[in-house]
């Protein structure tokens, strides 16, 4: 079967923004795939549901290089240089090497006292507001990933608020135009960052990378691949892990319910609780893009070749209430294991173990230094993110 309807999510405007599980749940009653028009104005294919969504995730007969798009489809990569996010096995397989032992479930275990010491930081600042009130994500959900990310790679001198502001912009900006002008602006900035740690290197990650790359005839990490491996490890590190920060503790204050029990048994909950906040409201929404490299077949639809969009809806695989009963009940004792908010196949996330251990952190300090933290504003009136890739409130009021 092929679609010749196109679901205009554009049309929809921020009704979409606010809540797309709705609108992805009514396209599953519908079937798995969906010719869609997204906010941004691209048309694309879109994979709703748990089965299908996991198994596009994991199919390699979709292609993530840019060369293989279709000229004319409006969109553009956003990111500098080659990552391993756009690149197919054997590029991919090499480039998620070389950073892999950074990231194991043990070294970033080792991290903790360190992620302990920035957030109570963050934490005591923020509770020294005379008003007893703050943003959260200002205080305490962008603050703390992008802290951390650097000093693990070995950037501490970043820039964070200009950085923050280009990445922002080219991951969710309705404007191509805008997009591409921020990825310039973060292009050029990370090659200065790039040049300033050639020029004195420490024993850190980058410089390590650095390294490689200018090895005589080592042909390891190209020039374009070191400027990726740089904005990947930043942008993938910091866009995501604050609205896990953000959603999740959305979700908890929201579920009062839910919150006594994560207090009154917080070792015992924590690590489930993490894991129902990344399946009930995770940061990614629909991941980075697939493209078609011949006709396939996707659950039932047949794809046209030469570089058709695939769009995952991560958010709707995790709602579906074929895979988790009751999707939409936020449930911090549910087995919400095998979500998909990581993704899945050989993309999985890398910084799955960092970003788990900053919110288990996060989480743990706002419970414990603010007994009465609560909403300060009405969660119907919080500005989201717009734009399909990221889920997240823009500022998450709160009082405690
Ligand atoms: C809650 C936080 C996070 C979420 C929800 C998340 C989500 C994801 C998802 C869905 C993918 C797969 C994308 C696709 O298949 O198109 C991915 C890949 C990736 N993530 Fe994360 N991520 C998070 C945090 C991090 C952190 C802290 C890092 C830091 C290093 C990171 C680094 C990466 C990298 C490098 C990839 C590409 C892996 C590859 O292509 O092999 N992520 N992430």
């Amino acid at each position: 079967m092929t679609s010749d309807v196109i679901v205009d999510l554009a049309a929809l405007g921020e009704e979409f923004t606010r809540d797309p599980y709705r609108v992805y749940a009514e396209l599953r009653t519908q079937g798995p795939v969906h010719r869609i028009r997204m906010p941004e104005g691209a048309e694309a294919w879109l994979v709703v549901g748990y089965e299908a969504g996991r198994a596009a995730l994991a199919d390699g007969r979709l292609s993530k290089e840019w060369r293989n798009a279709a000229p004319g489809l409006g969109v553009r990569p956003v990111s500098a240089g080659i990552t391993m996010l756009s690149s197919d096995a054997p590029d991919h397989t090499r480039l998620r090497k070389l950073v892999t032992r950074a990231f194991t479930p043990r070294r970033v275990d080792e991290l903790a006292p360190r992620v302990q010491e920035m957030t109570d930081g963050f934490v005591d600042a923020m509770l020294a507001a005379p008003d007893r009130r703050a943003d959260l994500v200002e205080a305490l959900s962008f603050p703390l990933p992008i802290t951390v990310i650097c000093e693990l790679i070995g950037v501490p001198a970043l820039d964070q608020d200009a950085f923050r502001h280009w990445s922002n912009i080219s991951l969710s900006a309705p404007l191509l135009e805008d997009r591409l002008a921020a990825s310039r602006s973060t292009n050029g900035y990370l090659k200065r960052l790039l040049e300033d740690k050639r020029a004195q290197p420490g024993d850190d990650l980058i410089s390590a990378l650095i390294h490689t790359a200018d090895q005589e005839g080592g042909d390891r990490l190209s020039q374009n691949e070191l400027l990726g491996m740089a904005w990947v490890l930043l942008v993938a590190g910091h866009e995501t892990t604050v609205n896990l920060i953000s959603n999740g503790m959305l979700a908890l204050l929201r579920h009062p319910d839910q919150l006594a029990a994560l207090r009154a048994d917080f070792d015992g909950l924590i690590d489930n609780a993490v894991e129902e906040m990344l399946r009930y409201d995770g940061p990614v929404e629909t991941p980075t893009y697939r493209f078609t490299r011949e006709p396939v077949d996707i659950a039932g639809t047949l794809v046209p070749g030469g570089g058709d969009l695939v769009l995952v809806a991560l958010a709707d695989a995790d709602r579906d209430p074929a895979r988790y009963p009751e999707p939409d009940r936020f449930d911090i004792r549910r087995d919400a294991r095998g979500h998909v908010a990581f993704g899945h196949g050989i993309h999985y996330c890398l910084g799955a173990p960092l970003a788990r251990l900053e919110a288990r952190i996060a989480v743990r300090t706002l419970l414990d230094r603010c007994p009465d933290l609560a909403l300060d504003i009405d969660p119907a009136a919080l500005p989201w993110r717009t734009g399909m890739m990221i889920r997240g409130p823009q500022r998450l009021p709160v009082r405690w």
